[in-house]
């Protein structure tokens, strides 16, 4: 063993340049999020991990705290799929982005109720949604910022008629139909995906869990006809505390809903019209008149809401949606004209 080891050929032809530094794997599809502070941030975390596009643009005006984030996730890139992020404190980093998720505005206070954030959010949206638009024609826009429902229907407002329905939606109660699902399914010890069925109306304290609605391995869990009892009145007020308890332990909620919002984002970005529930214009449903959003299980894809499922309800469930719905016109009618 008298020969030495020859290396193989040192390549030092690749040149650090802005234009080949990175190759774009799902580089056609790109989501923006607005808004970065925690519940921003669990999205793109969320998002990053599960490659949901290859461009992941953040809009900050904490230009500071964006570059922070930014350079952050960035500094991971070893260790998930290529994916490359943008940050800035102008629009145009959205350019030509296929989905837009808002979440810029206040966030609630402990004990602070989400309707409580109607005025301040509202200015916050009127400043937003233009500007999106400007920069991003076709997105599908999803607000995630609360009272969702309410903001939602506030930024399709300001959009106007030449934004076609469905584009603009609220995450709505995607996450408080996982809290429900995930509380029945830890009841059962069983996977949370074993569990299907619907939280709908106001994303929050007047929700209406559809128990008629709820499946485990496909059986329904309440026999046909039978009413829920206080055991699952008492799962459901667990479902509307949880933001408040989660709120006053660690001051904001933030994982699940950055979690729920990425799998909304999936089904844009991949086209995919899974039916998950979230907040859409209801007026003509159930006797509904007015210009409300409202969560229904809709089938989303690449634009949005692409249909609403008329999903049957028992007399108390829908006599609880109307309230529900009725709780929300209270707030919105004040600043709907
Ligand atoms: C949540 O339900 C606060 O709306 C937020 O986690």
């Amino acid at each position: 063993l008298s020969h030495s080891l020859e290396p193989i050929p040192y390549t030092s032809g690749i040149e650090l340049t802005p234009e080949n530094s990175f190759h774009d794997k799902l580089g056609h599809k790109k989501v923006t999020v607005v808004g970065c502070g925690q519940v921003g941030m669990a999205i793109a975390y969320s998002m990053l991990n599960q490659t949901t596009a290859g461009t992941i643009a953040l809009v900050d005006m904490n230009k500071d705290k964006l570059e922070g984030e930014a350079k952050d996730l960035e500094q991971g890139s070893a260790f998930h799929q290529h994916v490359r992020i943008l940050a800035s404190d102008e629009y145009s980093v959205s350019q030509g982005s296929h989905l837009v998720i808002v979440t810029a505005g206040a966030a609630q206070k402990p004990g602070e109720s989400r309707l409580n954030l109607l005025d301040r959010n509202v200015g916050i949206m009127k400043n937003i949604i233009p500007q999106v638009l400007a920069f991003s024609p076709n997105a599908a826009i999803c607000i995630v910022a609360n009272p969702v429902d309410i903001m939602t229907a506030v930024a399709a407002k300001i959009a106007g008629p030449s934004i076609a329905p469905g584009r603009i939606f609220g995450s709505g109660t995607c996450l408080d139909s996982s809290r429900l699902r995930s509380l029945i399914a830890k009841k059962l010890d069983l996977d949370t995906a074993a569990v299907t069925g619907y939280v709908i109306g106001e994303h929050g304290d007047s929700s209406v869990p559809v128990w008629s609605s709820v499946r485990v391995g496909g059986v329904p869990l309440l026999k046909f006809g039978q009413e829920p009892t206080a055991l699952h009145d008492a799962i459901h007020k667990e479902v509307v505390m949880s933001a408040y308890d989660v709120i006053q332990k660690k001051g904001y909620t933030n994982w699940a809903v950055g979690l729920t919002s990425s799998f909304i984002a999936n089904a844009v970005v991949d086209n995919t019209r899974h039916i998950m529930p979230v907040s859409t214009c209801v007026r003509g449903l159930y006797g509904i008149e007015e210009d409300i959003f409202t969560s229904m299980p809709c089938t989303v894809g690449s634009t949005g809401v692409q249909r609403v499922i008329n999903l049957p309800l028992t007399d108390s469930e829908q006599s609880k949606l109307k309230q529900s719905t009725l709780t929300l016109w209270e707030m919105q009618k004040g600043i709907w004209n």
